[in-house]
């Protein structure tokens, strides 16, 4: 090829790189309804919390400004006990099911009673390690940094009050990985019956085939009606709950999230924070291990109730090297993916490709979820296995470059499904490409 011929397919490619950053810039400015961002227009007119995290991180590559302000947009809503809750009703849409009339959670702004995987401490600590404004990611850092150490005692008062090390989920959307069929058994267990009146409007928005089943829908509100009778308080939530989980993506993300936190206190905390969190630290490394899963080569979720684990493999099982656990377990971790990869076109489908339950197109039953990915990725890379995190990031790019930034993606046919111009999809592509 000559030298001309070259700078032009080289310029050529720069260009389209170019277009598809500008186009998902262009997807958080268009989400963005005042200092937070829905996670896509319609389907989820709210701020959602793990998607806030990534959210910030992805408006952090062109916007610092406006990075820290999704952080404190969600944190108006965060609860005087620490909770940062899933949801943050900013302003009234009819179209999300169930809204703030069926939490019955009497704050301003409304929120839900829940929460979802703790990624804020790390998207705290990514915007203060890679702000170029110093002075605004230290004054930013150090004002966030007193609600995460409030948000992570929550975590361990209210979900691990006996402390024996990992933290219990209360709902399948806790775990942002709503209807994951690990949850299918522990979830089979909550009755079908609603006090709320049920009026699904996901269903008009996308596909009812690439959403959660009319079941678990039910079981889902049941949920919530059994924590609203419980008036929200963390100790009557636990003892009534009839699902309760330690799940594996959460857990990790929580000891992740906590060596994170770590690095601030030992800026703008105090020796006896420090101590508190170390202690954390410690104790969540060693209940982390209790979750290992020799036949399925992963790391599985333990069910609360049986105190079983949970022996359906998924992408959360990767995790914990996302959390700098399990190095030694980084070669058997990388060979399962490889035996998933077989099956699949791109990885890392939400659930293994060879389970009998797992579905390419429903929701957390089988897609690809940008977010999961980059964690994942993030995690082989720090154990060395630079090969595995650039197929993770390279598939995921690739996804996205062709399909544009969907919700989530059928790992056999490339398609993107779910809702389109997904916020957290976006600002995966931005933290990748840039
Ligand atoms: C769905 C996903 C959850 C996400 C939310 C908003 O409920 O399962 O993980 O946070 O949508 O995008």
């Amino acid at each position: 090829m000559s030298n001309d011929a070259e700078a032009c397919r080289v310029s050529g490619e720069a260009e389209t790189r170019r277009m598809n950053v500008e186009q998902a810039r262009a997807i958080l400015l268009a989400n963005d309804r005042g200092g937070y961002c829905v996670p896509t227009a319609r389907l989820y007119p709210f701020q959602w919390n793990w998607d806030s995290a990534f959210v910030a991180m992805g408006w952090g590559t062109f916007d610092e400004a406006r990075a820290w302000q999704e952080i404190t947009s969600l944190l108006k809503g965060q609860w005087e006990d620490g909770l940062i809750p899933q949801i943050v009703f900013h302003a009234p849409s009819d179209d999300y099911f169930p809204g703030p009339d069926v939490w019955g959670v009497r704050r301003t702004p409304a929120t839900s009673g829940i929460t979802q995987p703790p990624v804020l401490a790390t998207a705290v600590r990514h915007l203060w390690d890679t702000g170029r404004d110093r002075a605004l990611a230290e004054a930013n850092a150090a004002s966030i940094y007193p609600a995460l150490v409030r948000n992570h005692r929550w975590w361990q008062a209210a979900r691990d009050p006996e402390r024996r090390g990992l933290v219990a989920t209360l709902h399948p959307w806790e775990t942002g990985m709503d209807n994951s069929p690990a949850w299918d058994a522990a979830l089979a267990r909550v009755p079908m019956d609603t006090v709320t009146p049920i009026r699904r409007r996901d269903t008009a928005h996308v596909d009812a085939a690439m959403r959660p089943r009319g079941e678990e829908y039910q079981r889902f509100i049941h949920l919530v009606d059994v924590y609203r009778d419980a008036g929200w308080d963390p100790a009557r939530m636990l003892a009534a709950s009839p699902f309760r989980v330690a799940d594996v993506a959460t857990n990790a993300i929580l000891l992740r999230a906590e060596q994170d936190l770590l690095a601030m206190a030992g800026r703008f905390g105090t020796d006896t924070e420090r101590a508190e969190i170390e202690e954390r630290v410690a104790r969540l490394h060693t209940a982390l291990e209790r979750l290992w899963h020799d036949g399925l080569g992963l790391y599985a979720s333990m069910d609360l109730m049986t105190h079983e684990i949970i022996s359906v493999g998924t992408s959360g099982g990767f995790l914990p090297l996302f959390a700098g656990h399990a190095r030694d377990r980084a070669a058997t971790l990388a060979a399962t993916l490889a035996r998933w990869a077989a099956r699949v076109s791109r990885v890392v489908p939400s659930t293994d490709p060879g389970f009998t339950g797992f579905e390419p197109k429903r929701y957390w039953r089988g897609p690809i979820w940008a977010v999961v990915n980059w964690m994942i990725a993030d995690g082989f890379r720090a154990t060395g296995d630079a090969a595995t995190a650039d197929r993770i990031r390279g598939d995921t790019v690739a996804l996205i470059e062709a399909a544009g930034p969907s919700e989530y993606f059928d790992p056999v046919t490339g398609e993107g499904i779910g809702g389109a111009d997904f916020s957290w999809t976006a600002s995966i592509f931005l933290l990748w490409v840039r």
